[in-house]
C-alpha cells in the first residue's frame, strides 16, 4: 500500500515557501494502520512534525514535483493507493536564486499549474489496483467531491467538511464521509486512527 501525507512547499526564493495547513496526521494514521494490519507499506510524506511509523518505509518529499516522481515511480507495483497529502495546485512561474527584497511597490508572484499526481494515477490504474483519494471542502462536499471521484477515475474518496468542529487539519479527530461511485458513508467523529480502520475496512470490503 502506497500512502501520501502532509503538505508539500513550493520555494519562492531561498528564504521563503508557499504551502498550506496539513499536519500530516491522517495519512500517518493511515499508513500505520495498514503497517500493523500486515501491508507492506511505502509513505511518501511532505514535511511534518510527525515521529515515522514502525516498520513502514518513509519517503521524504518536499514539493509536488518531488511527490509527483517519487509517487509515479512506485504506482505500479502497488494494489491500494491512498493519497491523504494535501498536494500544493500551484507553484512560483519562477524561483529567485536570491533573497527577493522588499520595495513601496506591491508585489505579484506569478503562479504555475502543479502536476495532478492522483489524476496521473487514474489515467494510469493498473487492473485491480484501489485508488483512493481524499476531498477537503467548506462548501458543496458531496458534489465536489463526486466531481474530483469521476474526474480523477477514483474508486473512493474521503471528504470532509473544513468548516465542521472536529475535523480538518491540526486535530487528532476527523469526520470524514467515504464515497464511491454508487455509494456513500458517513463516520461520526472518531480519531484519525479510528478513521483509519474504518477506511482500510472499507477498501478491502471494496476490493473483493
Ligand atoms: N492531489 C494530487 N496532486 C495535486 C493536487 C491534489 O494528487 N497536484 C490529490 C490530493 O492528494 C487529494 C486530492 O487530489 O487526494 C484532492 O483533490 P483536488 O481536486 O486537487 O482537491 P483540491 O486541491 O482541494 O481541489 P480544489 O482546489 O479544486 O478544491
Amino acid at each position: 500500500i502506497l500512502v501520501t501525507a502532509g503538505p508539500t512547499q513550493e520555494p519562492i526564493d531561498p528564504v521563503r515557501y508557499l504551502t498550506n495547513h496539513s499536519s500530516g496526521k491522517m495519512g500517518y494514521a493511515i499508513a500505520k494502520v495498514c503497517s500493523m494490519r500486515g501491508a507492506e507499506v511505502t509513505l511518501v510524506s511532505g514535511k511534518t512534525a510527525i515521529k515515522p511509523p514502525l516498520f513502514v518505509d518513509v519517503v521524504p518529499v518536499t514539493t509536488a514535483r518531488e511527490m509527483y516522481e517519487a509517487v509515479t515511480g512506485r504506482s505500479d507495483r502497488q494494489d491500494i493507493v491512498i493519497k491523504a497529502a494535501a498536494v500544493a495546485d500551484y507553484r512560483p512561474k519562477t524561483i529567485s536564486e536570491q533573497k527577493v527584497k522588499k520595495t513601496d511597490e506591491e508585489l505579484s508572484i506569478e503562479m504555475e499549474r502543479t502536476d495532478d499526481i492522483l489524476k496521473y494515477l487514474g489515467e494510469h490504474k493498473r487492473a485491480n489496483q484501489f485508488l483512493c483519494g481524499f476531498s477537503m471542502e467548506t462548501e458543496h462536499m458531496l458534489e465536489n467531491s463526486r466531481k474530483k471521484l469521476k474526474k480523477k477515475n477514483l474508486d473512493m474518496i474521503v471528504a470532509n467538511n473544513l468548516k465542521k468542529q472536529g475535523a480538518g487539519f491540526e486535530t487528532d479527530t476527523n469526520i470524514v464521509t467515504m464515497i464511491t461511485q454508487n455509494e456513500v458513508f458517513e463516520l461520526e467523529l472518531m480519531s484519525k486512527e479510528e478513521v483509519a480502520f474504518h477506511l482500510l475496512d472499507k477498501i478491502l470490503e471494496l476490493r473483493k
